[in-house]
């Protein structure tokens, strides 16, 4: 009985450390394959993650629509490595749509507009435009340079706001694709002598370049030919969610221990207040609905938030501004400038009347912007940095918009 157990090969010794040995052989040759597989994987990945570099940005043109003069204004459209894909027409220099990945990677338009040019002309209350020749207010459109005394249109309660009647977001700029490893749309515009009031010929140049890294930079340039005043941004009108309702369930932080309070007509008071103990401190990510409904004269003066903050600079060229993130979609907005503030305007006067892109009504609050700039009112403001141009000066400023989300690490 043992010898026949002892001949079977199940009870066969040798036969069984044979198996063992077999056994750890096909384990270490499975930890090989396995380990060589994802070592290809890695290799594989970062071969794709430098394509992905690499591979230049797409930009296509196409016809946007007739404006009222009959001057055809185009559409640009930029489409990065990863699918996000930002238009802009060059009437007004309006960036029409943006794309931005949720926390599950879907790519969906995070900026307010319409859908057709018509809208833009009809009524547009500054989505997506470049503003200028001086964006925000200038207090009773009227300010001296070197001993002269200028008046420039009034728009906004007795004040000049955002350029004027005619500002840069109305006019057509022309445009030049500049293509490359990051795309790039060239749009330059003459702002002639005495335009809405201003000082000399103004030469300006806004690029708005897309990288494969989710960035959207604008950089802005101008000179001119006699001394005048500049304070160019953009007007994008953000909201991180898919569906358009308030921005109150956004967080934002700003890099700023202090703000301008302002009169009951948003003309700074001259004063830099402490944001500490106030509804305006938003140095740490704050939902915007908290303090909003707050009963504070400031809050009251601007139906809600519609101010400047003073950054905390840092020594570097560019400061990091502001954070904006939306906790259910999971994306996040970081904006870094070379300019001393941002005005956090959170949509005040959008009251529904608006029927925007995909026929979305735009309700209270519906959007929010944040216009990196100089204070408003700096030419009668001459404790503020200066926005005097001068000729043989040259005009620089950048800010670049980086999209993400609240899995990657945050500042
Ligand atoms: C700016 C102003 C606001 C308002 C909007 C446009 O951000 O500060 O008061 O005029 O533009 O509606």
């Amino acid at each position: 009985m043992f010898a026949r157990l002892y001949h079977n090969k199940l009870y066969d010794p040798m036969q069984l450390n044979v198996k063992k040995i077999n056994f750890h052989l096909s384990k270490l040759l499975f930890i090989f394959l396995i380990s060589f597989l994802l070592q290809s994987c890695k290799n594989e990945m970062k071969k794709s993650d430098m394509a992905n570099i690499a591979a230049p940005v797409k930009i296509e043109k196409s016809i946007f629509g007739v404006l009222p003069d009959q001057q055809q204004a185009d559409l640009f459209t930029m489409t990065n490595k990863k699918g996000m894909q930002v238009k802009i027409t060059n009437y007004g220099g309006i960036i029409t749509s943006w794309t931005a990945p949720d926390k599950n990677g879907l790519y969906e338009d995070i900026v307010l507009g319409y859908d057709s040019l018509d809208h833009y002309v009809k009524n547009n209350p500054y989505f997506g435009a470049i503003i200028g020749r001086y964006g925000n207010r200038i207090a009773k459109g009227k300010f001296s340079l070197d001993g002269k005394n200028y008046s420039l249109a009034v728009n906004n309660i007795g004040n000049h706001l955002h350029g004027g009647i005619v500002g840069f977001d109305k006019v057509l700029w022309t445009a030049q694709i500049m293509e490359g490893e990051e795309g790039s749309l060239k749009l330059t515009y003459l702002s002639k002598d005495g335009e809405e009031g201003y000082p000399g010929n103004l030469q300006v140049t806004v690029i708005y370049t897309l990288t494969n890294d989710n960035e959207l930079k604008i950089d802005y340039e101008a000179e001119t030919d006699q001394a005048t005043v500049v304070n160019l941004t953009n007007h994008s009108y953000f909201n991180l969610t898919a569906n358009k309702t308030d921005i109150l369930g956004h967080e934002l932080k700003l890099h700023a221990d202090k703000f301008l309070p302002v009169d009951k007509t948003l003309i700074p008071t001259g004063e830099l207040l402490d944001v500490k103990g106030t509804p305006f401190d938003f140095s740490g990510q704050k939902l915007i609905g908290k303090d909003i409904p707050a009963e504070d004269e400031q809050l009251a003066f601007g139906g809600g938030y519609d101010h400047c903050w003073v950054l905390n600079t840092s020594t570097d060229s560019l400061t990091h501004a502001a954070t904006l993130s939306e906790p259910i979609s999971g994306r996040v907005l970081e904006i870094y400038t070379s300019e001393p503030a941002i005005q956090f305007y959170s949509g005040n006067f959008l009251d529904g009347s608006i029927i925007g892109k995909n026929k979305v009504v735009y309700g209270h609050r519906s959007g929010l912007c944040l216009e990196t700039q100089h204070y408003p009112d700096s030419p009668n403001q001459k404790a503020f940095p200066s926005v005097t141009l001068k000729p043989g000066e040259k005009y620089k400023s950048r800010t670049i918009h980086k999209c993400s989300v609240l899995t990657d690490k945050v500042e």
